[in-house]
C-alpha cells in the first residue's frame, strides 16, 4: 500500500525568512527583535511551538517571558477543555493595552482553538488588534504568514484542516538542552466522544521511521539525555505507513542508539497497547519504566459511551502483565470524571480501579462539553455541584495511594536525571525512571546529569533522599 499522507521537505523559497528579517531589523523596539512566545496544553503545542521558535530564530529574533518587551506576541492556544479556552480569550483581552502602548507589536495566536470556526469568528469580531491567526497545519507556512501580518497591515487569518501533508525539516528551537520532545506522529483517528483533537489536529499520520531514528540519533549526539517521542496515540505508529512498523519496533530501534539517555513516550491508548510494546519497555537498555496509559473511566458501560473500544477487564489485563514484565514499573494516567450520563456508581468504579491499579500519579478532569463532539449533544444531568464532590473524593483517594506508593521506596538507591534547582537553597528537584520527583542536596554541576540517590522520605508523591 502506499503511504496515504505526502511527505514533504520545509522549504522558504520564497525567502520570507530573510524579509522577514529585514523588516523586523527595522521595526524592532531593540537592537533586535524580540518575541513572546506562550504555550497553552498539550506537548505537541510545546513541539509546535519549538518548531515556530526556530523560524522566528532564523528571522533574527531573541525571546523574552515579558510580553511587554516584546515586539511579536503569540499565544499557541489549547481546545480541549473550556478552561483552556476561557484563560486564552482572557489573557488575549489584557494584550489591547500592551498593543495601545506599543502600536508596533504584532499580536498572533495560534493552534487548536484557532481550528475552530466559532473561535476564530469570535476573535475576529471582538479582537481587532490581532493581527495573525493561523491553525495547527500552517506551521511550515509561518514564514509567509508572518511576513504578511508585518507588511501589509492587514489581518492574516489562515485556518483549516489540511491533514494530508508531514512536513520535514522545519527549524527547530529546543527549549530543554537536556531534555527534548520528539515528535513521531500527528493528529488522531479515534474519535472519543468528548475530545476535540480528531477535529483540530486531524487524521493521524505518522513520520517516517528513518526520520525519527535519524533525528533521535542527532538529538543523543547533541547530549540529550531524555527524550520523549510524542503522538496523540502513540500505541497506532505505523499504520499508514508504506513500509509497516510499529511503535514497539520504532522503540527497540533507538534503544539500539549506545548513550547514556532515558527514553519516554506519550500518549499510549490502551486499545493499542500490545503485549509486544511491553516486552520492548522489559528488554530495553534506555525506555523508562513508565507507562502512562490512560484509562478515562472505570466503568464499561462510559467507556462505550466514551467510543474508548476497550473494557475494563482488558485494560486490567494489560496492566498486570506490564506489572509482571517490568519491575518497578510506575504507572500514570488520565481520568474524567462527570461524563454525561455517568452515575455516582459508575464513579465508584473508576475508584475501585485506581485503587486495584495504584497509580504513581493521575490527571483528572471534571468533564467538559467540546462544540461539535457527539459527547456535547447527550444528555448531562449530573450538576457541576455534584461532580466537584465526585473529583474530590477521586483526589482524596488518590493523594492516600500516591502517599503509601511513595513511602514504600524509602530505603531503594534510585537513579535519576537532575533536572534542576529548586527554590531552596542548595536543593536540587530530578526524576526516576518512573518519573517520580526526588529532591536532595547537591551542586548544580549536576543539572543535566545522571545520579544515583538514596531515597530517605516520603511527602506525599515527593520523596527526598541523598547523594548514594
Ligand atoms: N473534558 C475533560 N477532559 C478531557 N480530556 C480530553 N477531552 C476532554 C473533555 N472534553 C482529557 C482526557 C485526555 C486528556 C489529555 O484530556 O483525559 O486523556
Ligand atoms: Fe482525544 Fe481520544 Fe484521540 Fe486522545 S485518543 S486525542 S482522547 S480522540
Amino acid at each position: 500500500m502506499a503511504n496515504q499522507f505526502e511527505y514533504k521537505n520545509f522549504t522558504d523559497d520564497k525567502n520570507y525568512i530573510k524579509l522577514s528579517a529585514e523588516v523586523m531589523a527595522v521595526r524592532a523596539r531593540g537592537d533586535r527583535p524580540l518575541a513572546c512566545i506562550r504555550t497553552y496544553g498539550c506537548q505537541q503545542n510545546v513541539a509546535d511551538s519549538e518548531k515556530i521558535k526556530g523560524m522566528l530564530s532564523r528571522m533574527g529574533f531573541d525571546f523574552t517571558d515579558t510580553a511587554e518587551d516584546a515586539d511579536f506576541i503569540l499565544f499557541n492556544t489549547c481546545a480541549v477543555r473550556e478552561h483552556a479556552e476561557d484563560r486564552v480569550f482572557g489573557n488575549v483581552g489584557a494584550l489591547k493595552n500592551i498593543k495601545r502602548r506599543h502600536p508596533s507589536v504584532v499580536i498572533g495566536l495560534c493552534g487548536c482553538m484557532m481550528e475552530q470556526k466559532h473561535v476564530t469568528e469570535r476573535l475576529y469580531k471582538s479582537f481587532p488588534f490581532v493581527s495573525l491567526v493561523f491553525g495547527t497545519h500552517s506551521l511550515h507556512k509561518f514564514p509567509e504568514l508572518f511576513y504578511n501580518a508585518v507588511t501589509f497591515g492587514g489581518r492574516v487569518y489562515e485556518t483549516g484542516v489540511d491533514d494530508k501533508t508531514v512536513y520535514e525539516g522545519i527549524p527547530t528551537r529546543r527549549d530543554g538542552t537536556f531534555k527534548g520532545w520528539l515528535p513521531i506522529m500527528y493528529g488522531c483517528n479515534n474519535f472519543c466522544t468528548y475530545c476535540i483533537v480528531p477535529y483540530t489536529r486531524g487524521r493521524e499520520r505518522s513520520r517516517k521511521f528513518e526520520d525519527v531514528v535519524n533525528e533521535a540519533r542527532s538529538m543523543i549526539e547533541q547530549g540529550y539525555k531524555e527524550i520523549t517521542l510524542l503522538g496523540q496515540n502513540v500505541n497506532s505508529y505505523g499504520k499508514n505507513l508504506e513500509e509497516k512498523h510499529t511503535f514497539a519496533e520504532l522503540l527497540s530501534e533507538i534503544d539500539k542508539i549506545d548513550g547514556d539517555y532515558i527514553l519516554r513516550f506519550m500518549t499510549s491508548h490502551p486499545k493499542d497497547c500490545s503485549r509486544e510494546l511491553i516486552d520492548t519497555i522489559a528488554n530495553s537498555r534506555h525506555i523508562s519504566t513508565h507507562l502512562h496509559l490512560p484509562f478515562q473511566s472505570g466503568s464499561d458501560r462510559v467507556l462505550k459511551a466514551m467510543n474508548r473500544s476497550y473494557t475494563r477487564e482488558k485494560y486490567l489485563d494489560i496492566i498486570s502483565y506490564a506489572k509482571e514484565k517490568i519491575p518497578g514499573l510506575s504507572l500514570t494516567s488520565d481520568i474524567i470524571v462527570g461524563f454525561p450520563g455517568e452515575t455516582y456508581e459508575e464513579f465508584l468504579e473508576t475508584i475501585s480501579l485506581i485503587k486495584e491499579v495504584e497509580f504513581t500519579s493521575l490527571f483528572t478532569f471534571i468533564y467538559s462539553p467540546r462544540e461539535g463532539t457527539p459527547a456535547a449533544k447527550m444528555d448531562d444531568p449530573i450538576s457541576a455541584a455534584e461532580k466537584s464532590k465526585w473529583f474530590s473524593e477521586l483526589l482524596k483517594t488518590q493523594e492516600e495511594i500516591a502517599a503509601k506508593r511513595c513511602a514504600s521506596m524509602v530505603g531503594q538507591t534510585v537513579r535519576v536525571l537532575v533536572e534542576g534547582k529548586t527554590d531552596k537553597d542548595g536543593i536540587l528537584t530530578s526524576r526516576t525512571s518512573g518519573n517520580i520527583i526526588v529532591d536532595f542536596p547537591g551542586s548544580d554541576t549536576l543539572v543535566g546529569q545522571f545520579a544515583n540517590v538514596r531515597i530517605t522520605q516520603a511527602r506525599n508523591w515527593i520523596l527526598k533522599g541523598a547523594l548514594a
